[in-house]
């Protein structure tokens, strides 16, 4: 089984993304590490506790990552997050406390710990902005060899961001480590709006969840239809909400769902196009590109997975 360490800020899809990597079959989630983004990492950090201990995930531990981006000393919440994802990040929707704490280690030193111990069967799988990734190679820049593979949802090659016209949210909020990032010998997998605008949930599929008669079906529902709620009034025409976070975590474990394009990657970091991710002009005829971009999915197929996953999991949950 490949070792998997979600990078969270966690957020309804985030949510989403962390059940899925509970349930899949073929990964062994080692931990959850936490950032800021559609809210504080402390809370972020909280509600993943709260949703792991649901799942009866209770032995992965949890960890606290940067409170803020690479070149700011503010904390804050972007208003339209809050809007997005609820004051708390997952609809508003109560969860009961979990009775675990988080780990006294940094989320960024348990992944240099976990790249050394675990090498090429480690895929990392950040759902927030690039922060603690970047904090950790700066750290340690051996770990750009050792990873087996970045698989992150982020960014935006051949639609508009959805922040601004350049940049995507998890881009946007740290566009210097995104870059990093990707300028690094890392292989990253972008899994970004090109897709995951393409990959819907819609009440049909929450129904199923409350229908289940569980606490996760229900707190799930309740969750995700808030979510979908926002959606509708924000983007009328997809008719669902996006299942950006989970798709990043599907693609992680079984990279048929998307066809990728070979490239390197650069994040724009000047305040025109700030958050814009395209392909590096000066190495675009590299012959071995160490990064990779989502360009189509196969949402039916990840759909019906996504499915069959989430409701076994909290059929029993
Ligand atoms: C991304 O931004 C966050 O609000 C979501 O959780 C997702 O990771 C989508 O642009
Ligand atoms: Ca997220």
């Amino acid at each position: 089984k490949q070792k998997i360490i979600l990078d969270v800020d966690t957020g309804v899809d985030d949510a989403m993304a962390i059940a899925y990597a509970v349930a899949a079959p073929n990964a062994d989630l080692i931990g959850v590490v936490n950032s800021y983004g559609n809210v504080l990492v402390n809370q972020a950090a909280k509600n993943s506790l709260e949703i792991l201990d649901m799942l009866g995930a209770t032995d992965v531990p949890v960890f606290e990552g940067q409170p803020h981006s690479l070149e700011s000393n503010t904390f804050e919440v972007m208003e339209v997050s809050e809007h997005i994802h609820g004051k708390n990040g997952i609809g508003n929707v109560e969860l009961p406390a979990s009775s675990r704490q988080v780990q006294e280690q940094s989320g960024v030193d348990f992944m240099i710990e976990a790249a050394h111990k675990y090498g090429k069967n480690l895929t990392i799988i950040p759902t927030g902005p690039l922060t603690n990734l970047a904090l950790a190679l700066r750290k340690d820049p051996e770990i750009a060899d050792l990873i087996g593979n970045v698989t992150l949802m982020g960014g935006a090659l051949t639609v508009p961001g959805n922040v601004t016209d350049a940049a995507e949210a998890n881009i946007n909020q740290d566009a210097t480590a995104a870059n990093e990032v990707f300028r690094s010998k890392l292989h990253d997998t972008m899994v970004g709006l090109d897709v995951t605008l393409r990959t819907l949930l819609t009440k049909n599929e929450t129904k199923k969840w409350r229908d289940l008669g569980t606490v996760a079906g229900e707190k799930f529902a309740d969750i995700v239809d808030y979510y979908i709620d926002i959606y509708a009034e924000l983007y009328p025409a997809l008719g669902g909400c996006s299942l950006h976070d989970p798709l990043a975590v599907g693609v992680a474990c079984d990279p048929s769902f998307v066809q990728t394009l070979d490239i390197d990657l650069l994040v724009h970091t000047d305040e025109h196009n700030y958050g814009r991710t395209t392909g590096d002009k000066d190495h675009l005829d590299d012959p071995h590109p160490t990064a990779s971009a989502a360009i189509q999915v196969d949402e039916k197929r990840y759909l019906k997975t996504f499915m069959e996953y989430l409701n076994y999991l909290f059929a029993n949950n």
